[in-house]
Protein backbone atom coordinates (compact mmCIF):
# COMPACT_ATOMS: atom_id res chain seq x y z
CA UNK A 1 0.00 0.00 0.00
CA UNK A 2 1.15 3.57 -1.14
CA UNK A 3 2.33 5.60 1.71
CA UNK A 4 1.69 8.50 -0.18
CA UNK A 5 -1.46 9.71 2.25
CA UNK A 6 0.66 10.13 4.99
CA UNK A 7 0.65 14.12 5.25
CA UNK A 8 3.91 15.26 7.78
CA UNK A 9 4.76 18.69 9.44
CA UNK A 10 8.50 19.01 10.43
CA UNK A 11 9.01 21.12 13.10
CA UNK A 12 12.75 22.79 13.90
CA UNK A 13 13.25 21.12 11.01
CA UNK A 14 16.58 22.73 9.73
CA UNK A 15 18.02 21.94 6.94
CA UNK A 16 15.60 18.54 6.34
CA UNK A 17 17.42 15.33 7.49
CA UNK A 18 14.96 14.27 8.97
CA UNK A 19 12.11 14.65 6.20
CA UNK A 20 14.46 13.54 3.76
CA UNK A 21 14.38 10.05 4.79
CA UNK A 22 10.44 10.59 5.23
CA UNK A 23 10.24 11.83 1.57
CA UNK A 24 12.27 8.63 0.78
CA UNK A 25 9.78 6.51 2.75
CA UNK A 26 6.88 7.63 0.71
CA UNK A 27 5.26 10.54 3.01
CA UNK A 28 4.42 14.24 1.65
CA UNK A 29 6.03 16.24 3.76
CA UNK A 30 4.27 19.99 3.44
CA UNK A 31 5.69 21.80 5.68
CA UNK A 32 8.84 22.75 7.26
CA UNK A 33 9.33 25.37 10.20
CA UNK A 34 12.43 26.60 11.56
CA UNK A 35 13.88 30.43 12.71
CA UNK A 36 17.15 29.74 10.76
CA UNK A 37 17.16 31.26 7.53
CA UNK A 38 19.56 29.61 5.81
CA UNK A 39 18.54 26.05 6.63
CA UNK A 40 15.56 27.29 5.34
CA UNK A 41 16.81 27.69 1.78
CA UNK A 42 18.54 24.52 1.79
CA UNK A 43 15.17 22.93 2.94
CA UNK A 44 13.48 24.22 0.24
CA UNK A 45 16.09 24.13 -2.31
CA UNK A 46 15.85 20.42 -1.44
CA UNK A 47 12.41 19.47 -0.67
CA UNK A 48 10.85 21.53 -3.79
CA UNK A 49 6.99 19.98 -2.63
CA UNK A 50 7.28 20.80 0.53
CA UNK A 51 6.81 24.46 2.27
CA UNK A 52 8.73 26.24 4.89
CA UNK A 53 7.52 29.01 7.59
CA UNK A 54 10.18 30.85 9.40
CA UNK A 55 8.57 31.45 12.68
CA UNK A 56 10.18 31.20 16.41
CA UNK A 57 8.85 28.04 18.07
CA UNK A 58 9.09 29.11 21.76
CA UNK A 59 6.74 31.75 20.44
CA UNK A 60 2.88 31.27 21.52
CA UNK A 61 1.99 32.51 18.25
CA UNK A 62 3.72 29.98 16.16
CA UNK A 63 1.16 27.38 16.16
CA UNK A 64 -1.37 29.95 14.68
CA UNK A 65 1.23 30.81 11.99
CA UNK A 66 1.88 27.07 11.15
CA UNK A 67 -2.07 25.96 11.38
CA UNK A 68 -2.83 29.12 9.04
CA UNK A 69 -0.16 28.21 6.41
CA UNK A 70 -1.18 24.62 6.67
CA UNK A 71 -4.92 25.94 5.33
CA UNK A 72 -6.90 23.14 4.53
CA UNK A 73 -4.51 20.39 4.60
CA UNK A 74 -4.41 17.97 7.65
CA UNK A 75 -1.82 16.35 8.95
CA UNK A 76 -0.84 12.85 9.92
CA UNK A 77 2.68 12.77 11.89
CA UNK A 78 4.58 15.85 13.13
CA UNK A 79 7.66 15.13 13.52
CA UNK A 80 10.54 17.27 15.21
CA UNK A 81 14.23 17.75 17.01
CA UNK A 82 13.66 20.41 19.78
CA UNK A 83 16.91 21.38 20.75
CA UNK A 84 17.22 20.05 24.38
CA UNK A 85 18.92 23.25 26.18
CA UNK A 86 17.38 25.21 29.38
CA UNK A 87 15.40 22.22 30.68
CA UNK A 88 14.60 22.75 34.20
CA UNK A 89 11.98 20.99 36.05
CA UNK A 90 9.37 22.51 38.16
CA UNK A 91 8.68 18.93 39.89
CA UNK A 92 5.26 18.68 38.41
CA UNK A 93 4.07 15.18 36.35
CA UNK A 94 3.46 17.56 33.43
CA UNK A 95 6.13 18.93 30.93
CA UNK A 96 3.77 22.37 30.24
CA UNK A 97 5.46 22.85 33.96
CA UNK A 98 9.29 22.93 32.89
CA UNK A 99 10.24 26.30 31.26
CA UNK A 100 11.37 24.30 28.21
CA UNK A 101 9.43 26.20 25.64
CA UNK A 102 10.97 24.58 23.07
CA UNK A 103 9.38 20.99 23.73
CA UNK A 104 6.53 22.78 24.30
CA UNK A 105 6.41 23.72 20.45
CA UNK A 106 5.69 20.39 20.14
CA UNK A 107 3.80 19.57 22.30
CA UNK A 108 1.16 22.67 21.28
CA UNK A 109 1.29 21.50 18.21
CA UNK A 110 0.28 18.12 18.53
CA UNK A 111 -2.02 19.21 21.18
CA UNK A 112 -3.95 21.43 18.59
CA UNK A 113 -3.28 19.58 15.39
CA UNK A 114 -4.18 16.17 16.98
CA UNK A 115 -2.24 13.99 14.67
CA UNK A 116 -2.05 10.22 14.51
CA UNK A 117 1.48 10.27 15.41
CA UNK A 118 4.10 12.10 16.03
CA UNK A 119 7.77 11.14 16.33
CA UNK A 120 10.59 13.57 18.36
CA UNK A 121 14.27 12.99 17.83
CA UNK A 122 16.92 13.84 20.76
CA UNK A 123 20.63 13.44 22.30
CA UNK A 124 20.95 10.29 24.65
CA UNK A 125 21.05 12.89 27.08
CA UNK A 126 17.39 13.15 27.53
CA UNK A 127 16.78 9.87 29.06
CA UNK A 128 19.07 10.35 32.17
CA UNK A 129 18.58 14.11 32.03
CA UNK A 130 17.45 15.04 36.05
CA UNK A 131 17.78 11.32 36.63
CA UNK A 132 15.44 10.10 34.07
CA UNK A 133 12.35 12.79 35.15
CA UNK A 134 12.51 14.94 31.68
CA UNK A 135 11.77 11.50 29.72
CA UNK A 136 9.00 10.93 32.33
CA UNK A 137 7.48 14.06 31.36
CA UNK A 138 7.79 14.12 28.16
CA UNK A 139 5.89 10.57 28.30
CA UNK A 140 3.53 11.53 30.54
CA UNK A 141 3.00 15.20 28.90
CA UNK A 142 1.69 12.82 25.98
CA UNK A 143 -0.07 10.00 27.33
CA UNK A 144 -2.00 12.76 29.07
CA UNK A 145 -3.37 13.95 25.44
CA UNK A 146 -4.10 10.79 24.33
CA UNK A 147 -0.90 9.02 23.18
CA UNK A 148 0.80 6.12 23.33
CA UNK A 149 4.55 6.91 23.80
CA UNK A 150 7.24 4.39 23.03
CA UNK A 151 10.95 5.26 23.41
CA UNK A 152 13.66 2.76 22.39
CA UNK A 153 14.97 1.21 24.84
CA UNK A 154 18.41 2.58 24.42
CA UNK A 155 19.53 5.67 21.82
CA UNK A 156 19.51 3.92 18.14
CA UNK A 157 23.07 4.09 16.85
CA UNK A 158 22.94 5.17 12.99
CA UNK A 159 25.44 2.95 12.25
CA UNK A 160 23.21 0.03 13.12
CA UNK A 161 20.88 1.08 10.08
CA UNK A 162 23.88 1.54 7.37
CA UNK A 163 24.84 5.35 8.07
CA UNK A 164 28.87 5.41 8.34
CA UNK A 165 28.67 7.27 11.46
CA UNK A 166 28.99 6.51 14.91
CA UNK A 167 25.84 9.00 16.08
CA UNK A 168 23.57 7.84 18.77
CA UNK A 169 19.72 9.32 19.21
CA UNK A 170 16.79 9.01 20.99
CA UNK A 171 13.32 8.74 19.84
CA UNK A 172 10.17 8.94 21.29
CA UNK A 173 7.28 7.98 18.83
CA UNK A 174 3.51 8.37 19.79
CA UNK A 175 0.18 6.86 18.14
CA UNK A 176 -3.20 8.05 19.16
CA UNK A 177 -4.39 5.51 21.88
CA UNK A 178 -6.34 3.34 19.48
CA UNK A 179 -3.04 2.67 17.48
CA UNK A 180 -1.27 0.86 19.48
CA UNK A 181 2.43 1.45 20.40
CA UNK A 182 5.36 1.72 17.98
CA UNK A 183 7.81 -0.33 17.54
CA UNK A 184 11.24 0.71 16.76
CA UNK A 185 12.70 -1.17 13.77
CA UNK A 186 15.58 -3.27 13.83
CA UNK A 187 18.84 -2.92 12.60
CA UNK A 188 19.53 -3.65 9.26
CA UNK A 189 23.50 -3.55 10.35
CA UNK A 190 26.07 -5.36 12.73
CA UNK A 191 29.66 -3.59 13.47
CA UNK A 192 30.84 -7.32 11.26
CA UNK A 193 29.36 -5.07 8.06
CA UNK A 194 29.19 -1.56 9.20
CA UNK A 195 29.42 0.99 6.45
CA UNK A 196 33.14 2.72 6.67
CA UNK A 197 34.67 6.17 6.25
CA UNK A 198 36.71 4.47 2.84
CA UNK A 199 32.94 2.75 1.60
CA UNK A 200 31.79 6.59 2.05
CA UNK A 201 33.95 9.11 0.49
CA UNK A 202 36.55 7.05 -1.00
CA UNK A 203 35.77 8.23 -4.93
CA UNK A 204 35.74 11.97 -3.56
CA UNK A 205 38.55 14.40 -4.62
CA UNK A 206 41.49 14.29 -2.28
CA UNK A 207 41.66 18.24 -2.62
CA UNK A 208 44.98 18.35 -1.04
CA UNK A 209 46.55 21.34 -3.49
CA UNK A 210 43.72 22.66 -5.21
CA UNK A 211 40.86 23.28 -2.85
CA UNK A 212 37.97 23.08 -5.34
CA UNK A 213 35.26 24.75 -6.22
CA UNK A 214 31.41 24.80 -5.19
CA UNK A 215 30.05 23.00 -8.29
CA UNK A 216 32.87 20.31 -9.59
CA UNK A 217 32.89 17.40 -11.50
CA UNK A 218 33.67 13.81 -9.90
CA UNK A 219 37.08 12.21 -10.56
CA UNK A 220 36.58 8.54 -10.22
CA UNK A 221 33.54 6.18 -10.18
CA UNK A 222 31.89 4.84 -7.49
CA UNK A 223 34.25 2.18 -5.59
CA UNK A 224 31.34 1.07 -2.95
CA UNK A 225 27.77 0.44 -3.19
CA UNK A 226 27.34 3.31 -0.11
CA UNK A 227 29.19 5.60 -3.22
CA UNK A 228 26.36 4.28 -6.11
CA UNK A 229 23.75 4.86 -3.70
CA UNK A 230 24.87 8.51 -2.66
CA UNK A 231 25.47 9.38 -6.24
CA UNK A 232 22.03 8.13 -7.35
CA UNK A 233 21.05 11.02 -9.06
CA UNK A 234 23.95 13.09 -9.22
CA UNK A 235 26.15 14.23 -12.78
CA UNK A 236 28.12 17.20 -10.75
CA UNK A 237 29.80 17.48 -7.44
CA UNK A 238 28.59 20.52 -4.78
CA UNK A 239 29.83 21.95 -2.13
CA UNK A 240 33.06 19.59 -1.64
CA UNK A 241 35.69 22.07 -0.89
CA UNK A 242 38.67 21.96 1.57
CA UNK A 243 39.65 24.37 4.21
CA UNK A 244 42.69 25.94 3.99
CA UNK A 245 44.50 24.88 7.24
CA UNK A 246 47.93 26.14 8.58
CA UNK A 247 51.28 24.75 7.97
CA UNK A 248 51.45 23.76 11.55
CA UNK A 249 47.70 22.28 11.89
CA UNK A 250 49.16 19.70 8.98
CA UNK A 251 51.95 18.83 10.23
CA UNK A 252 50.56 18.24 13.85
CA UNK A 253 48.05 16.16 12.02
CA UNK A 254 50.15 14.61 9.23
CA UNK A 255 51.86 12.75 12.60
CA UNK A 256 48.22 11.35 13.73
CA UNK A 257 47.93 7.67 12.40
CA UNK A 258 44.34 6.37 10.85
CA UNK A 259 41.71 5.82 13.96
CA UNK A 260 44.05 7.96 16.22
CA UNK A 261 44.06 11.32 18.29
CA UNK A 262 45.65 13.60 20.40
CA UNK A 263 46.88 10.61 22.51
CA UNK A 264 48.93 9.52 19.61
CA UNK A 265 51.20 13.07 19.54
CA UNK A 266 54.52 13.05 20.61
CA UNK A 267 55.13 15.01 23.93
CA UNK A 268 54.50 18.97 23.06
CA UNK A 269 53.05 18.30 19.60
CA UNK A 270 49.21 19.56 19.34
CA UNK A 271 49.42 20.76 23.10
CA UNK A 272 46.58 23.52 22.02
CA UNK A 273 43.52 21.13 21.57
CA UNK A 274 43.88 17.74 24.29
CA UNK A 275 40.73 17.40 25.19
CA UNK A 276 38.63 13.89 24.21
CA UNK A 277 38.65 13.97 20.28
CA UNK A 278 41.24 16.54 19.87
CA UNK A 279 43.06 15.91 16.73
CA UNK A 280 40.79 12.36 15.89
CA UNK A 281 42.04 11.07 12.50
CA UNK A 282 38.76 9.17 10.89
CA UNK A 283 39.63 5.22 9.86
CA UNK A 284 39.15 3.78 6.71
CA UNK A 285 37.45 1.04 7.82
CA UNK A 286 35.03 2.30 10.16
CA UNK A 287 32.37 4.35 10.57
CA UNK A 288 33.42 7.93 11.75
CA UNK A 289 32.62 9.50 14.70
CA UNK A 290 29.51 11.77 15.19
CA UNK A 291 29.56 14.13 13.00
CA UNK A 292 29.39 18.13 14.79
CA UNK A 293 28.50 21.54 13.80
CA UNK A 294 31.60 22.57 12.76
CA UNK A 295 34.21 21.88 15.61
CA UNK A 296 36.92 21.04 13.15
CA UNK A 297 38.71 18.18 15.36
CA UNK A 298 38.19 15.66 13.21
CA UNK A 299 40.55 15.18 10.58
CA UNK A 300 40.04 12.41 7.12
CA UNK A 301 41.28 9.35 7.34
CA UNK A 302 44.08 10.41 4.45
CA UNK A 303 44.24 13.99 3.98
CA UNK A 304 45.40 15.90 6.41
CA UNK A 305 42.96 18.62 6.60
CA UNK A 306 39.07 18.66 8.24
CA UNK A 307 36.57 16.72 5.88
CA UNK A 308 34.61 18.70 3.32
CA UNK A 309 30.86 20.05 3.73
CA UNK A 310 29.98 16.83 1.19
CA UNK A 311 32.20 14.05 2.83
CA UNK A 312 30.52 15.12 6.48
CA UNK A 313 27.42 14.72 4.11
CA UNK A 314 28.02 11.58 3.15
CA UNK A 315 29.33 10.26 6.51
CA UNK A 316 25.38 11.65 7.43
CA UNK A 317 24.06 9.36 4.79
CA UNK A 318 22.84 12.74 2.72
CA UNK A 319 22.68 11.89 -0.72
CA UNK A 320 24.93 13.81 -3.61
CA UNK A 321 21.60 15.61 -4.89
CA UNK A 322 21.49 16.95 -1.43
CA UNK A 323 22.85 20.71 -2.37
CA UNK A 324 23.52 22.77 1.04
CA UNK A 325 23.48 26.82 1.40
CA UNK A 326 25.13 29.37 3.45
CA UNK A 327 28.05 30.39 4.32
CA UNK A 328 30.98 27.50 5.47
CA UNK A 329 29.49 27.61 8.78
CA UNK A 330 26.12 27.84 8.49
CA UNK A 331 26.64 24.88 6.00
CA UNK A 332 28.48 22.84 8.34
CA UNK A 333 25.59 23.46 11.35
CA UNK A 334 22.99 22.56 9.43
CA UNK A 335 24.69 18.89 8.18
CA UNK A 336 26.06 18.66 12.12
CA UNK A 337 22.24 18.97 13.46
CA UNK A 338 20.45 16.79 10.73
CA UNK A 339 19.07 13.42 11.64
CA UNK A 340 21.01 11.14 9.19
CA UNK A 341 18.00 10.68 6.38
CA UNK A 342 19.14 6.84 6.23
CA UNK A 343 18.32 6.58 10.02
CA UNK A 344 14.74 8.52 9.82
CA UNK A 345 13.75 6.66 6.47
CA UNK A 346 14.07 3.39 8.43
CA UNK A 347 11.49 4.83 11.25
CA UNK A 348 9.69 6.65 8.87
CA UNK A 349 9.16 2.93 7.27
CA UNK A 350 8.41 1.23 10.00
CA UNK A 351 5.74 4.16 11.09
CA UNK A 352 3.78 3.98 8.27
CA UNK A 353 3.52 0.51 8.28
CA UNK A 354 2.95 -0.20 11.23
CA UNK A 355 -0.13 2.41 10.44
CA UNK A 356 -1.16 0.84 7.53
CA UNK A 357 -1.54 -2.50 9.09
CA UNK A 358 -3.71 -1.13 11.87
CA UNK A 359 -5.97 0.84 9.91
CA UNK A 360 -6.46 -1.81 7.23
CA UNK A 361 -7.13 -4.23 9.80
CA UNK A 362 -4.54 -6.59 9.22
CA UNK A 363 -2.60 -5.70 12.63
CA UNK A 364 -4.54 -5.66 15.60
CA UNK A 365 -2.60 -2.37 17.43
CA UNK A 366 -0.65 -3.73 20.46
CA UNK A 367 -1.25 -2.06 23.66
CA UNK A 368 1.13 -3.78 26.03
CA UNK A 369 4.44 -3.25 24.18
CA UNK A 370 6.44 -6.38 24.24
CA UNK A 371 9.88 -4.98 23.19
CA UNK A 372 10.52 -1.64 23.66
CA UNK A 373 9.72 0.38 26.96
CA UNK A 374 6.42 2.28 27.37
CA UNK A 375 5.83 3.64 30.16
C1 LIG B 1 18.82 19.60 15.85
S1 LIG B 1 18.35 20.81 14.68
C2 LIG B 1 17.13 19.97 13.77
C3 LIG B 1 17.67 19.20 12.63
C4 LIG B 1 16.62 18.60 11.72
N1 LIG B 1 15.66 17.81 12.41
C5 LIG B 1 17.27 17.77 10.61
O1 LIG B 1 17.15 16.56 10.64
O2 LIG B 1 17.94 18.36 9.72
C6 LIG B 1 17.43 21.93 15.63
C7 LIG B 1 16.85 23.07 14.84
O3 LIG B 1 16.05 23.86 15.74
C8 LIG B 1 16.08 25.19 15.28
N2 LIG B 1 15.61 26.05 16.38
C9 LIG B 1 16.20 26.27 17.57
N3 LIG B 1 15.44 27.09 18.33
C10 LIG B 1 14.36 27.40 17.57
C11 LIG B 1 13.22 28.22 17.79
N4 LIG B 1 13.05 28.88 18.94
N5 LIG B 1 12.28 28.30 16.82
C12 LIG B 1 12.44 27.64 15.66
N6 LIG B 1 13.50 26.85 15.39
C13 LIG B 1 14.45 26.73 16.33
C14 LIG B 1 17.52 25.41 14.87
O4 LIG B 1 17.63 26.48 13.95
C15 LIG B 1 17.88 24.04 14.26
O5 LIG B 1 17.72 24.07 12.87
Amino acid sequence: MSTEKFNVLDLFCGCGGLSQGFIDAGYNVILGVDFDQAALKTYKKNHANSDTLMADLSEDVAIEKIVEKLGERHVDIIIGGPPCQGFSLTGSRDINDTRNTLYLGVVKAVKRIKPKGFMIENVPGIATLYGGKVKQQIINTFEDMGYNVSMSEKPLLAADYGVPQIRKRMFFVGFKKELGYFEFPKPTHSPDNYVSCGDAISDLPGREDDLGQEEDDYTMSPQSQYQKFMRKDSTKLYNHVATKHTDHVKWVINQVPEGGNHKDLPPGVGDSRKFNEAWTRYHSRKPSKTIDTGHRNHFHYRYNRVPTIRENARLQSFRDDFIFCGTRTQQNRQVGNAVPPLLSYHLAKAISQHLEEVESGKKKPDNQGLIYEHI
